[in-house]
């Protein structure tokens, strides 16, 4: 089966998981202050991006999704740091040196400390200093990039930050979720009605979104199968559906920006629901304990057909402690990907996160994602042989399904 030619063939990054040295970031002092491996100099792909991009390149990948890290911009609330800018100017031309066409998201979970200690995002007058953030970046960078996500993974954030209090800020509040959620919702509109300003007299189209995070929730089958089944569908609707739903009465997306990666069992409990911690010994979990369940992508992607908006898979992937694992995952995904586009759901991308190994937030460097294994004692980077069998598929845009 072959893929459409204008296919985005990509592996996806994000800057405090593999740039090394943000000491400006929120997650900086997280980790000290709650104990936790550091990031340190992680891949140290803010030096080594040419490299890693030109790995990049030879497996063929056309796309890249990369962050910016808003605290490196602004060490202070108002003044942009320009060797900082010229520095992702320079990552970007290395992108198009080879060829490779970028996707920039402005927040992968992290903020700069200074705006944690003005309060965040509970504080609606701080949205201003993001979107000063956002106006100084796309105004900077617009010629170079097509391709914007204001946000990734809104929700994950917000419930580990604000609802479980295990990432930064560290907030155990539900109603303080909420309100965070309503800033965020309002930086993101009025974000992306700003980038679509700064594009009005450009050569370059823009196409801006969020990455929306995405399960395939089931119900437990243990105990009472019809209240979990109420649970599980609040879930769908809450944690998959509302925000599109959102984001797409008013015009505010582009395309959608899907990650995907596992099943979620859901019990009975609260309002929306609970993630169901029973082990189901018969079916597949990678090294992160998800369930493995490649139908859900196409299952997902059934449904966003309604909002008859392309769509971008953003991330989808793995950590395996075992070589065939990856593989099997991969193929088994993108085959769910060939039946959407069989089916005429218009998927215009595919993202493999993650390009490298990385820092997996409060789990630390355990989890390897990377199509290209890194150690991190000497840097050196090692392609995994899956990573072969992308950048064949990718060659053949397309396969056998
Ligand atoms: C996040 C990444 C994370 C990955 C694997 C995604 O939801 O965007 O930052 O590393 O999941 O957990």
């Amino acid at each position: 089966m072959h893929f459409p030619s204008s296919f985005l063939w990509g592996a996806a990054l994000s800057s405090y998981q593999v740039e090394g040295g943000n000491t400006h970031s929120d997650w900086y002092l997280w980790e000290r202050e709650k104990h936790l491996e550091p990031a340190g100099v992680s891949c140290d792909h803010y030096n080594l991006f040419e490299n890693d991009f030109f790995l990049a390149s030879r497996l063929n990948i056309n796309s890249i999704r990369l962050s910016i890290e808003w605290a490196r911009i602004y060490h202070e609330p108002l003044r942009a740091q320009l060797d900082e800018l010229t520095h992702y100017q320079h990552v970007l031309e290395v992108l198009h040196k080879f060829k490779i066409t970028p996707l920039v998201t402005l927040h992968h979970f992290t903020n700069p400390v200074w705006f944690n200690k003005r309060g965040g995002w509970l504080a609606s007058k701080n949205i201003d200093f993001f979107l000063l953030y956002l106006k100084e970046v796309v105004g900077q960078l617009k010629e170079k990039v097509e391709y914007w996500l204001i946000f990734n993974e809104p929700l994950v954030y917000l419930y580990y930050g604000f609802i479980e209090g295990r990432w930064s800020p560290g907030i155990k509040s539900l109603k303080k979720a909420k309100l965070a959620l309503n800033n965020i919702i309002t930086a993101y509109s009025l974000g992306y009605q700003e980038i679509k300003r700064i594009y009005k007299n450009s050569q370059r189209r823009s196409y801006v979104s969020f990455a929306k995070n995405l399960r395939a929730f089931y119900p437990c089958p243990r105990f009472n199968l019809g209240l979990n089944n109420l649970s599980a569908f609040m879930r769908d609707r809450m944690f998959n559906l509302f925000l599109l739903e959102y984001c797409a009465k008013k015009n505010l997306m582009d395309f959608i920006g899907a990650n995907y990666y596992c099943k979620e069992y859901t019990k009975f409990g609260g309002l929306t629901g609970k993630e169901c911690n029973h082990t189901f010994h018969k079916e597949r979990r990678n090294d992160m304990d998800w369930y493995i369940y490649p139908e859900g992508l196409y299952e997902i992607l059934v449904r966003l057909k309604n909002f008859r908006l392309p769509i971008i898979i953003t991330e989808n992937g793995s950590a395996e402690s075992k070589n065939h694992l990856y593989e099997d995952y991969l193929i088994a995904h993108l085959k769910s990907i060939a039946y959407a586009l069989h089916a005429d759901i218009n998927v215009q991308g595919y993202f493999w996160w993650s390009l490298l190994d990385n820092f997996e937030w409060h789990k630390g460097f355990a989890p390897r994602f990377g199509l290209v294994a890194v150690d991190y004692k000497t840097q050196g980077r090692f392609v995994r042989p899956f990573a072969f069998t992308y950048a064949q598929i990718i060659k053949e845009n397309g396969m056998e399904v």
